[in-house]
């Protein structure tokens, strides 16, 4: 047996707990480093499939495969100690039937060693949650914006900005609760709604563009730090980490143009030579 301590995470039953308490601090994380620096703020780390975006380059999300997923997701493992963990289920991974949706996220939470899982949609997904959750796999829901419907949608739609969209995002909710998600991400959502979906059902709502109505809040943590280009007008930047790197990368090309860089004490210097071995008498 190891003699390592054993981690402890944030339980799926504590989120849960945390519902109209102390708001929910969640952010996102691809890679090891990241995670090691968010774990120490974060109740919940998202790998999220907005992955395909910001480290890979895509459009959507559309493009983002079970298993870029799992290689994150193993990457964040390494790098976090005590938040909940959970794994986006990448477009075409889940919607087919609940089977389909439990087999993959049994391979993502075998090989991964996550959570949880996260998967978008309302009513038309309560009942693979419901296949899900019955057979042991904790699942967030995410309604409203939902990314992975950007062609479906086209373009990235709010909700609830008009009140006849309220009863359709409203059923969402209460769909997705009932067939038993631990918490819920609202995206792309007009306060007034946020606040009484907030308010109407059990499991903590995490919000994303969705006010400060919300139980919690999450953001894609490079889009916090400046990493990225454009971001939607609900994320505070709260970094330029986008310009110190630009920067950074700037000051050496012109050491090395001027040969400032290497410097002597980046530079090996020869040392005496070992003493020659001994033969066998
Ligand atoms: O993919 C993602 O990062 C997400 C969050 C924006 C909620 O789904």
């Amino acid at each position: 047996m190891s003699a390592q301590t054993p981690i402890r995470r944030k339980t799926v039953t504590k989120i849960r707990a945390q519902k109209g308490k102390d708001p929910l601090v969640c952010l996102t994380a691809y890679t090891t480093p990241i995670a090691e620096l968010v774990d120490e703020v974060s109740d919940l780390i998202l790998i999220g499939d907005s992955v395909g975006m910001v480290v890979h380059g895509f459009d959507n999300t559309v493009p983002v495969t079970l298993d870029m997923m799992i290689l994150h997701a193993q990457a964040v493992l390494r790098g976090s100690q005590r938040a909940c963990i959970v794994v986006d289920m990448p477009f075409g991974s889940y919607e087919e039937s609940p089977e389909i949706a439990y087999r993959n996220a049994s391979r993502v939470m075998q090989e991964t060693g996550c959570t949880a899982v996260k998967l978008e949609g309302g009513t038309h997904m309560a009942a693979t949650i419901e296949f899900m959750v019955k057979r042991g796999i904790p699942v967030m829901a995410h309604i409203g914006l939902t990314p992975q419907a950007v062609h479906a949608m086209g373009g990235y739609k709010t909700s609830g900005r008009v009140k006849s969209e309220w009863a359709r995002v409203e059923a969402d909710a209460i769909a997705v609760t009932n067939a038993g998600a631990f918490s819920i991400v609202l995206e792309g959502m007009a306060e007034p709604l946020a606040a009484k979906i907030t308010k109407l059902i059990e499991i903590p709502t995490i919000g994303i563009g969705a006010s400060a109505q919300c139980d919690g809040q999450i953001l894609v943590t490079d889009d916090l730090l400046g990493l990225t280009g454009r971001v939607p007008s609900f994320v505070k930047k709260y970094a330029d980490l986008r310009g110190i790197i630009h920067d950074a990368v700037g000051s050496y090309a012109a050491d090395v143009k001027a040969r400032a860089f290497p410097a002597l004490e980046h530079t090996y210097s020869l040392k005496d030579e070992p003493p020659p071995l001994k033969k066998n008498a």
